[in-house]
């Protein structure tokens, strides 16, 4: 037996925190059925002995900066013995800071723009006999560290987007100061914090201007230490090379200036608005994942050079050109072509553009301090010969737990269009998107893909973050805001269906997925909140038994993008959606009371959840199956839901594929029940039906993405019609900002929300307890597939499916991690129950 994974706060390593750490081991052993019998777990003089593998967490004493060794003793059921060691450190914990912030306060942003970024300066000596240097350091804004003309750390955006009024985290970099003379020159710009947000392009949000805090320190063999803080004696310049960095439009960078002309004055000490909380990071940073080189390269009829890269991405280019001084390079971006032009509408106010003054020579750029959303770039401005070009796909560092595939190539490509999705979405928050001007953390979209990035990524890190956030702006009322953090989104704070449910749904489908509790508790009063909410917002102005658990007000997004209808029509549908999603969240928050040991909750929440399924019934069908008012979304949700029985499933299943047969076998569902459109046929005997809908090319289906080149998962269905146009239309009204570019994006993850099934029903692998400690494997058969296989890398190791069908035998590889089981369940209707181990099981299919 092995140790095989021992984290801190899901860390394998370099865990740095201000809080009570969580530690979690894997095993690994060649001896079926091997289980942990129990685990001694030490954290210096403290220790636990315990039989859990996930979620311990470490309640001793924490002094600041200090380094904690961990270590984990483990025997099995079999007597077997492993040990594994890691460590974790402290950050500050409540150490006052010596630092001040600082800012150059007489520099005030321009209207509805992003502040030109400032880069503050200090210089300072280090003696001989330097054993260690750091440095502590956030910003509002976004800021780079560079320690003598080199980046600190390998981190982009930092400090990171969080609800700035309540919590800022800082980070810790090891720095290498030579002996001697050292200069530190901070850049910051405006960020989620000052620059423009929104596509309002509010500015200023949380911040009249930016600011720097932070503190170097230098600890010598002598045992005496220097701390290097800000303060008045640090510099200031609004005159550096970044001319312009922000969300939507971009950077701008000239390199012909150099530290010697900006103009320099003393920084001034400033103060942030409200006092935030400031946290060690405790959320997963934004680095470079991979580099894409382009794969074809083209001349639009404009003059243009085209690249192609082949994945619409979130990142940044890196180019490495051949130049003249004062030569300037454009860069555009663009997530498709139209007419063999980058097609920029869709982006609306976002400009997208980086541009680079050069210095003579060889030189190489890379924006920093921007992202965007792309896959093809133009460029104008220089020679291609003088230029060679790659992408650095820049998102939260997750790891990958999750793989997919079939042998329907079409079906791999969308779980590759689904991951991707995911990746170019999960930049420092969950995003709707990542190129137009919005980039904004909307609820709904990470409600209704939650358990799909489950699936595909250890989202621990990144949602404890952010669910930290909706925790904090949830409204006095109960309401979850429709974007987290709020960050200058003009919706008002308020209950409302899908979107505020992810703070139900997102830490289920992690804690299905990893099976830490911790999580769920920390949730628990938000949830409360919010139900409690939900079911006063449905009682409000209504008559009658039933009326009173319909939930209409005050506002729902309802079937949003539903393809056979528009906003209008989208909004229409709130009440049935939102009564099905209040009966499915008393459901699944009855499921948490009763792992919380909140027996009385679990009761009232089923019972809740019985009068809202009673009502649905009642108040929207004819008490038979058939809905007074029929849409596709009317009926998945209750079928996917269990909200129905007997006959009445199968009249409402029958009706389901009657609407699907009348749209010519197509799909009709937007954000709410898109992910439940599969599960809602397959689980009432219609998997064939749901095989059709996955594999369906035409338009509107998952497939015709893929087929159109879609490389990400799109907002509409038809975002690229089939005659090549952008289906640009807007919201209706036109009189807001948002009209003209409509809304189309290329990189909404929601409908990718299929991906769940992909793995639950093809592959068959489903947690039945928290991180999988107790699963099934029931693959369904269909659509023609020969082979599929799905692995998830749960927190006790690999779980995996993976089956073939050929010559009417279906064989079955599973494997279950040390300390799970798992229940299979073959096409032939026979169960078997499986220990630890590697297993093939084998059967005929007729
Ligand atoms: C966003 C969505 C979001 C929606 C809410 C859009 O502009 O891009 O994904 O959930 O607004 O209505």
């Amino acid at each position: 037996m092995r140790i095989s994974a021992l984290t801190v706060d899901a860390q394998p390593s370099g865990c740095l925190t201000d809080e009570q750490p969580r530690i979690a081991f894997a095993l690994d052993s060649d001896r079926a059925g091997e289980s942990l019998a129990s685990a001694r777990i030490t954290v210096g003089d403290w220790r636990v002995d315990t039989t859990d593998q996930v979620g311990t967490v470490y309640d001793g004493p924490l002094e600041p900066r200090t380094t904690y060794p961990v270590h984990v003793e483990a025997t099995g059921e079999s007597g077997e013995r492993a040990e594994a060691s890691t460590s974790f450190r402290t950050g500050r914990l409540d150490t006052p800071w010596v630092a001040r912030w600082i800012t150059d306060a007489a520099y005030d942003s321009p209207a509805k723009q992003s502040p030109v970024p400032m880069v503050f300066r200090r210089r300072f000596h280090t003696r001989p006999g330097l054993v260690r240097a750091w440095v502590e350091v956030t910003a509002l804004g976004v800021y780079e560290f560079d320690l003598n003309g080199e980046k600190v750390g390998d981190d982009y955006f930092a400090p990171g987007f969080t609800s700035y009024h309540h919590q800022l985290q800082y980070q810790t970099y090891d720095l290498a100061p030579v002996e001697g003379e050292n200069t530190a020159v901070v850049t910051v710009a405006g960020g989620w914090a000052v620059g423009s947000f929104t596509h309002k392009r509010k500015n200023t949000i949380y911040a009249d201007r930016q600011a720097l805090l932070a503190e170097i320190h230098l600890v010598y063999a002598d045992g005496t230490t220097d701390i290097v803080a800000t303060g008045p004696d640090w510099n200031v310049s609004t005159d550096g090379p970044f001319r312009m960095a922000e969300w939507y439009d971009g950077e701008t960078f000239d390199a012909t200036v150099t530290a010697d002309a900006q103009t320099w004055k003393a920084a001034d000490v400033t103060a942030p608005k409200g006092r935030p909380r400031i946290l060690a990071q405790y959320g997963a940073p934004v680095r470079a994942q991979r580099v894409l080189t382009p794969v074809a390269q083209t001349v639009a009829p404009s003059g243009e050079v085209v690249f192609d890269f082949g994945q619409n991405v979130a990142g940044v280019i890196r180019a490495r050109l051949r130049a003249e001084r004062g030569q300037t390079v454009v860069f555009r971006h663009a997530e498709v072509l139209v007419d063999d032009e980058l097609f920029v509408t869709s982006l609306r106010t976002a400009k997208a553009t980086a541009t680079y003054t050069c210095v003579d020579g060889e030189q190489t750029y890379s924006p920093r301090l921007t992202y965007m959303g792309f896959r093809y770039v133009g460029v104008r401005g220089i020679r291609p010969e003088d230029l060679e070009i790659e992408t650095v796909v820049l998102h939260s560092d997750l790891p990958e737990t999750g793989e997919f595939s079939c042998s329907n190539d079409l079906v791999n490509r969308l779980q590759s269009a689904i991951q991707w999705g995911g990746r170019s979405n999960f930049v420092d928050i969950p995003t709707d998107c990542p190129q137009r001007d919005e980039r904004e953390g909307w609820t709904g979209d990470y409600a209704v893909f939650a358990p799909t990035a489950s699936y595909n990524f250890d989202m621990s890190r990144f949602l404890a973050k952010w669910l930290r956030d909706v925790a904090a702006e949830q409204g006095r009322g109960g309401g979850i805001p429709m974007v987290v953090p709020r960050a200058g989104n003009p919706f008002p704070v308020m209950a409302t269906a899908t979107w505020g449910d992810v703070c139900i749904l997102a830490p289920w489908a992690e804690y299905l997925a990893r099976g830490d509790l911790r999580m769920l508790r920390e949730q628990y009063p938000v949830m409360k909140r919010f139900l409690k909410a939900a079911g006063w917002w449905s009682a409000l102005l209504s008559v009658g038994r039933h009326n009173r658990r319909i939930w209409r007000y005050p506002f729902h997004f309802g079937d949003w993008t539903a393809p056979d209808t528009d906003v209008r029509g989208w909004l229409r549908r709130g009440r049935w959606v939102a009564t099905a999603y209040l009966a499915q969240s008393y459901a699944i928050v009855a499921q948490i009371a009763d792992l919380l040991g909140r027996a009385d909750d679990a009761v009232r929440y089923r019972r809740l959840r019985g009068e809202v399924v009673a009502a649905y019934r009642e108040v929207f069908t004819d008490g038979r199956g058939r809905l007074k008012t029929e849409f596709q979304t009317g009926y998945v949700l209750p079928l996917a839901f269990g909200m129905t029985s007997g006959e009445e499933t199968e009249a409402m299943a029958d009706n389901l594929s009657r609407l699907i047969a009348e749209a010519g076998g197509h799909l009709a569902t937007g954000f709410p029940g898109t992910p439940q459109l599969l599960f809602a046929l397959s689980e009432n005997g219609r998997v064939d039906e749901a095989f059709e809908l996955l594999l369906q090319t035409s338009s509107p289906s998952w497939l015709y993405m893929v087929e159109s080149g879609g490389t990400t998962i799109w907002e509409r269905w038809d975002a690229l019609r089939p005659d090549g146009t952008v289906n640009i239309a807007d919201l209706g009204g036109g009189s807001d900002e948002d009209s003209g570019g409509g809304m189309v994006s290329f990189n909404h993850y929601a409908a990718g929300a299929v991906g769940e099934w992909l793995y639950r029903r093809v592959a068959g692998l489903e947690p039945l307890e928290g991180g999988y400690r107790r699963f099934r494997v029931a693959p369904l058969l269909g659509g023609g597939l020969t082979s599929a296989e799905g692995s998830v890398l749960t927190p006790y190791g690999r779980a995996r499916s993976s089956w073939t069908l050929a010559d009417g035998r279906f064989t079955l590889e599973v494997d279950v991690p040390v300390s799970t089981s798992c229940t299979v369940e073959l096409p032939d209707g026979t169960r078997h129950d499986l220990d630890s181990g590697s297993h093939e099981l084998v059967c005929a299919v007729v």
